[in-house]
């Protein structure tokens, strides 16, 4: 575990939202890259970074969906990208390299939650293939970050403390479990963010994952009813659980990765409640907290070398 993991005190907590941890700061002139920028969580980015002054650039495989969830954002651009089409993920980054933007953040926020098992392009599973879409997003955006610097925020999650990667079998060959899916994607997440910080790092490249906390989304659409009743994520007035966030409030931890100067030399850091955080002294994912093996440099070169291996991209190396 790295001893870089422990709060440094951000003076927001766990019930700021996106909003407040971007009062004071201007986005004008910035252009930031947010996948799955029209549901949840990253729409609620799109809203603050936008509000701050950002133009923000919206792959999208529902572009249908994403045009009018963002007709009101003002600089918010739809472009259509389905993340676990690799082909598509080129194209979408060569037009962004074309079109001369320079990039200074990508927030890696599209996810799927324990989906029916689902296999894309050569046989791969959905969860890790999302992974692998930000992984080759990233690279291939490369040339269009911005000279000065950029940063890349990695959608986590408490998920993690279910699995670490399953090296022998990260696409579920030898049978299906969505929940376990998930927690390899979270993950895999996390460790993606450590990697390229460590790789982009000397280049200005800086990389955090974030645990957003719990918040009720469009993403639990595939836990059975029943099961999200026994978890306690229904409450009668439709009001959010004890514990849980609202969608600005669970944006605002990625919202302040990708912003804030505490971080200017600290990166590859897996952060909660808008602060880095703690390692987890428990199992409770309410309390979260990171576990070993989703901060763990190790692992963390591997996957990129199987991801770089499988897209065929690597542009840090
Ligand atoms: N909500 C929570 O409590 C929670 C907790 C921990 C971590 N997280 C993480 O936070 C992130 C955002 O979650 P959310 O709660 O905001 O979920 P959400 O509302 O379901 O949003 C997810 C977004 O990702 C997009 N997406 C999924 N697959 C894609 C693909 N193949 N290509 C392009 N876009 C794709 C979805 O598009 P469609 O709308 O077209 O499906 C949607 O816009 C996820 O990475 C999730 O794991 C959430």
């Amino acid at each position: 575990m790295t001893n870089r993991q422990h709060k440094i005190g951000s003076g927001f907590g766990a019930w700021s939202t996106a909003e407040e941890v971007l009062a004071g700061i201007d986005l004008t002139g910035r252009t930031a890259v947010v996948t799955g920028g029209y549901s949840g969580l990253g729409l609620e980015v799109v809203r603050a970074f936008a509000g701050a002054g950002a133009r923000v650039l919206v792959p999208a495989r529902r572009p249908d969906a994403a045009r009018p969830a963002l007709r009101e954002v003002p600089r918010a651009e739809v472009r259509p990208l389905d993340l676990t089409d690799q082909a598509d993920v080129r194209r979408f980054a060569e037009r962004v390299v074309a079109d001369g933007a320079a990039i200074d953040v990508v927030v890696a926020n599209a996810g799927v939650m324990a989906c029916p098992e689902t296999r894309v392009g050569p046989g791969w599973e959905a969860h890790f293939a999302l992974h692998l879409g930000h992984h080759a997003l990233v690279n291939h955006l490369r040339p269009a970050f911005a000279p000065g610097g950029a940063r890349v925020v990695a959608l986590s999650s408490s998920g993690h403390f279910l699995s670490g990667m399953r090296w022998d079998d990260v696409h579920f060959r030898d049978g299906y479990d969505g929940w376990l899916a998930y927690a390899q994607a979270k993950t895999a997440a996390a460790l993606f963010a450590v990697h390229l910080d460590r790789l982009g790092g000397p280049a200005g490249v800086r990389a955090y994952a974030v645990h957003p906390g719990s918040i009720l989304t469009p993403l639990q659409r595939h836990v059975p009813v029943a099961q999200q009743s026994a978890l306690g994520w229904i409450t009668e007035d439709g009001t959010p659980p004890a514990g849980f966030k609202t969608p600005a409030q669970g944006a605002a931890t990625a919202a302040w990765a990708a912003t804030s100067p505490l971080l200017d030399d600290l990166g590859g850091v897996y952060c909660q409640d808008c602060d880095v955080a703690e390692p987890a002294t428990t199992d409770d994912m309410l309390v979260g907290g990171v576990k070993p093996w989703a901060v763990d440099p190790a692992e963390a070169a591997r996957l990129w070398a199987l991801s770089a291996e499988l897209t065929g991209v690597d542009a840090f190396s």
